[in-house]
C-alpha cells in the first residue's frame, strides 16, 4: 500500500470512527433493552469518543514525541486502553456477539496504537530536526494527519524582524520571546539586548538563570532598581556627529531658529569634550551659558529632568557604551518600568533607541558583514516611542544585521496607523496570538490580504421537486487567509505563525518552552541580590576608573584630530580597556 492511501485510509477513519462506534450501539437495541436508552447513550459516547481522540491522544502523541514520559503520558495509555476495555465487556455482557466487541476493542486499541507508533517515529525525526537546528524552535503545528510537527522561525528569517501581536496575558512575553531568548542565549556569540516596558521579576531571573547556566554575559539596567544595575552611558558612543545627533533628538524643539543655533554650538563644544567622554552633566554644562534665554529652557529642563533621576549616576560616567556591550557579546536586559515611573521610562526608551539608531548605522557602515556580531533586539511593549525615525530604524537595521522583536497588545489601539504600516511592512514574520479586539483582527486580516478563490454557483429550477438546471456560473472571489474566527478563538499558549512573502500561516501551539530544559528557574528571589553585580560594581569601577585616568591625557597616537575622528574604534580612548571590554 502506498503512503497516499495509507493516509487516506487513516482519515477516513479518524473521521468516520464515531460514526461506526455510534452505529455499534445502535446494533445493540436488538437486545431487551429500549432504544431510547441506546440512542442517547451511544449519541454521547460517539462524542465523547471524538473528543478523545482528538485531544487526548493528541496529547498523548505530543507528550511521547517531547520524549516526556512521565505519570500523565502513563495515565493516560491506562485510561485509553481501559476505555476500549469497557465497549468490550459492555458488548460481551448485552451478548450481542463476539464480532460486535472485538471491532470495539480493534478500533479503541488499534487507533490507539497507530498513534502511538507514529508518535513514535515523529520523536526520532524530531530529534533530527532539532540537531539540524533550522533556526529557532518555536512549537508544533498540526499536520493532515493531525500530528503534531516542529515549527522553527530562520535565522535569516529572524534579521527581517518579528512582531508579536495579542491581548494581555495570551503568552507575547512567555511564548513568543521567551523561547527565542533562551536558544540565543544558548547558542551564544551574540548580543542580545532585552528592553522590557515592565518591572517583570519573573522574565528577569529566568534570562538571568538561563545566563547562568550557558556561561553568558548578563547586563542589567533598571530604572527602578538602580542599585543592581551596571553602568550604562547611552550618549557615549559615536562620532561627534553621532552624539549631537542623539541628544538633538532627545529633546524638542520648537523654534527652527535656535535648534540650528544648537546645533552648531553643539557641534564646536563636543569638540572638547569628545576624547573625555560624552555625559549629560558635561552637556548641560554646556548650555549654562543660555540659562536666561527662554528658548532653551526646553532642553536645559530635559537635561536637568534626567539629572534628578534616580538612575542618573549610573548613566553619567564616562563609560559603559553599547559598543562595550557589543564586543563582550553580553546579555543585556533593560527594565523599564513604565506603570512605576512612566516618564523617566519614557526619557529613557527614546535614549536607548537613539543610541541603538546610531549604532546599527555604524555597524552597516564600518564594520565588515564577516566581523559582525549577530544582534537580536527584544523590544516587549511597544508605544508611543515609534515616531517616524524608529520605523526606518527598523527597515534599515536589517542591513546591519540586526534581528528586531516587537510585541503589542493592541496594534489597532497602542501605535498610529501610518507607523503601524510602516512597522509592520518591514516585519517579515508575525506571531498573531489570541484576546485580540475585534479592529486588531480586522486590521491584521487585512495585513495577511486574501488568497483567490474561485465560487461557482449552480442554477437550480425550483418546483415540486427542486432540479439541477445543469447552467451555472464560476467567478473569482476572495477569501481571508486566515479566517476572523480562527483568530477569535485562539486560546493561550495558541497562535498563528504567519510568515510574509512565502505565505506559510499555520495555527501553532507554542509549547517550545516545555521542551527547553530547565526553563523553569530555580527561586532567585534570594539569589537575585546575588547577581555578581551588586557588590562588584563598585570595586570594579574603582579599578577601572584607575585604569582609565592613565588614559585621560590625550593619545599619544600621532594621529591628527581628523583622522581620530575617522579612526575604526570610534569610541573614545576613555572606555576601552587592556582588554577591550569593560569588566563590571
Ligand atoms: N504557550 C503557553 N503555554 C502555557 N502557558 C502559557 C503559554 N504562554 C503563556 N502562558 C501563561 O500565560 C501567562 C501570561 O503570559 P505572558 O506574560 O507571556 O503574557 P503577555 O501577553 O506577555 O501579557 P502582558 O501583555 O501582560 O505582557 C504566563 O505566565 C504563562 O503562565
Ligand atoms: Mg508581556
Amino acid at each position: 500500500m502506498n503512503e497516499v492511501t495509507k493516509q487516506e485510509m487513516f482519515l477516513f477513519f479518524k473521521k468516520y470512527l464515531f460514526l461506526v462506534i455510534s452505529f455499534l450501539f445502535v446494533i445493540g437495541i436488538n437486545t431487551n433493552i429500549h432504544w431510547a436508552v441506546y440512542l442517547p447513550i451511544s449519541i454521547l459516547f460517539a462524542a465523547l469518543y471524538k473528543r478523545l481522540t482528538d485531544g487526548y491522544l493528541r496529547d498523548l502523541a505530543l507528550r511521547w514525541e517531547r520524549s516526556n514520559h512521565h505519570i500523565y503520558t502513563f495515565l493516560y495509555t491506562v485510561s485509553f486502553m481501559g476505555l476500549g476495555l469497557y465497549v468490550f465487556i459492555f458488548y460481551f455482557q448485552l451478548s450481542v456477539g463476539f464480532i460486535v466487541s472485538l471491532l470495539s476493542l480493534f478500533f479503541c486499541w488499534g487507533y490507539f496504537i497507530y498513534f502511538f507508533l507514529k508518535a513514535h517515529q515523529r520523536s526520532a525525526e524530531h530529534q533530527e530536526i532539532l540537531e539540524e537546528s533550522p533556526g529557532v524552535f518555536m512549537g508544533h503545528y498540526l499536520d493532515k494527519d493531525g500530528l503534531p510537527k516542529a515549527r522553527h522561525v530562520s535565522n535569516s528569517d529572524r534579521v527581517q524582524h518579528q512582531i508579536t501581536v495579542g491581548g494581555s496575558g495570551f503568552g507575547k512575553t512567555f511564548s513568543t520571546f521567551m523561547p527565542q531568548i533562551y536558544q540565543d542565549i544558548q547558542e551564544g556569540d551574540n548580543f542580545i539586548v532585552i528592553i522590557n516596558m515592565k518591572s517583570d521579576m519573573d522574565f528577569e531571573n529566568k534570562v538571568y538563570s538561563w545566563c547562568k547556566k550557558f556561561n553568558r554575559k548578563f547586563r542589567y539596567f533598571s530604572i527602578t532598581k538602580p542599585e543592581l544595575s551596571s553602568y550604562y552611558n547611552p550618549f557615549l558612543f559615536g562620532s561627534r556627529g553621532m552624539i549631537r545627533d542623539k541628544f538633538m533628538l532627545f529633546s524638542s524643539w520648537d523654534n527652527a531658529f535656535y535648534k540650528k543655533l544648537v546645533k552648531t554650538d553643539l557641534a564646536k563644544k563636543l569638540d572638547g569634550l569628545y576624547d573625555e567622554g560624552v555625559t549629560i552633566s558635561k552637556m548641560k554644562q554646556l548650555f549654562e551659558e543660555y540659562e536666561g534665554d527662554k528658548d532653551f529652557k526646553g532642553v536645559i529642563a530635559d537635561l536637568e529632568g534626567v539629572q534628578y533621576a534616580p538612575f542618573y549616576e549610573k548613566i553619567n560616567d564616562p563609560f559603559g557604551s553599547i559598543h562595550d556591550f557589543y564586543k563582550e557579546k553580553s546579555v543585556f536586559f533593560l527594565s523599564l518600568d513604565e506603570d512605576q515611573m512612566r516618564e523617566y521610562a519614557k526619557d529613557f526608551q527614546c535614549m536607548i533607541y537613539n543610541d541603538l539608531r546610531g549604532f546599527a548605522g555604524y555597524i552597516r557602515d564600518r564594520v565588515d558583514e564577516r566581523d559582525r556580531t549577530p544582534t537580536w533586539i527584544y523590544s516587549d511593549e511597544i508605544k508611543e516611542v515609534f515616531d517616524n525615525s524608529m520605523t526606518t530604524y527598523n527597515s534599515r537595521s536589517r542591513a546591519a544585521g540586526f534581528g528586531n522583536f516587537y510585541a503589542t497588545q493592541s496594534p489597532s489601539g497602542d501605535i498610529p496607523r501610518d507607523l503601524l504600516n510602516q512597522l509592520q511592512g518591514s516585519c517579515k514574520t508575525w506571531h498573531i496570538l489570541g484576546g485580540l479586539d475585534a479592529d486588531s483582527i480586522e486590521y491584521i486580516n487585512k495585513q495577511i490580504g486574501t488568497e483567490e478563490i474561485v465560487k461557482y454557483t449552480e442554477q437550480v429550477e425550483l418546483g415540486v421537486q427542486t432540479t439541477n438546471t445543469g447552467l451555472g456560473s464560476a467567478r473569482d472571489a476572495h477569501k481571508h487567509v486566515i479566517s476572523h474566527n480562527t483568530f477569535r478563538r485562539l486560546k493561550l499558549g495558541e497562535g498563528v505563525l504567519y510568515t510574509k512573502e512565502e505565505g506559510f500561516s499555520k495555527k501553532i501551539i507554542y509549547d517550545a518552552m516545555f521542551y527547553l530544559d530547565d526553563s523553569e528557574p530555580r527561586n532567585y528571589t534570594n539569589d537575585f541580590y546575588d547577581l555578581g553585580i551588586k557588590d562588584s560594581i563598585e570595586a570594579e569601577k574603582q579599578k577601572y576608573v584607575k585604569e582609565s585616568i592613565k588614559k585621560l591625557t590625550k593619545p599619544d597616537d600621532g594621529l591628527t584630530e581628523q583622522e581620530r575622528f575617522y579612526r575604526d574604534d570610534f569610541v573614545p580612548q576613555v572606555t576601552i580597556t587592556e582588554e577591550g571590554s569593560m569588566p563590571f
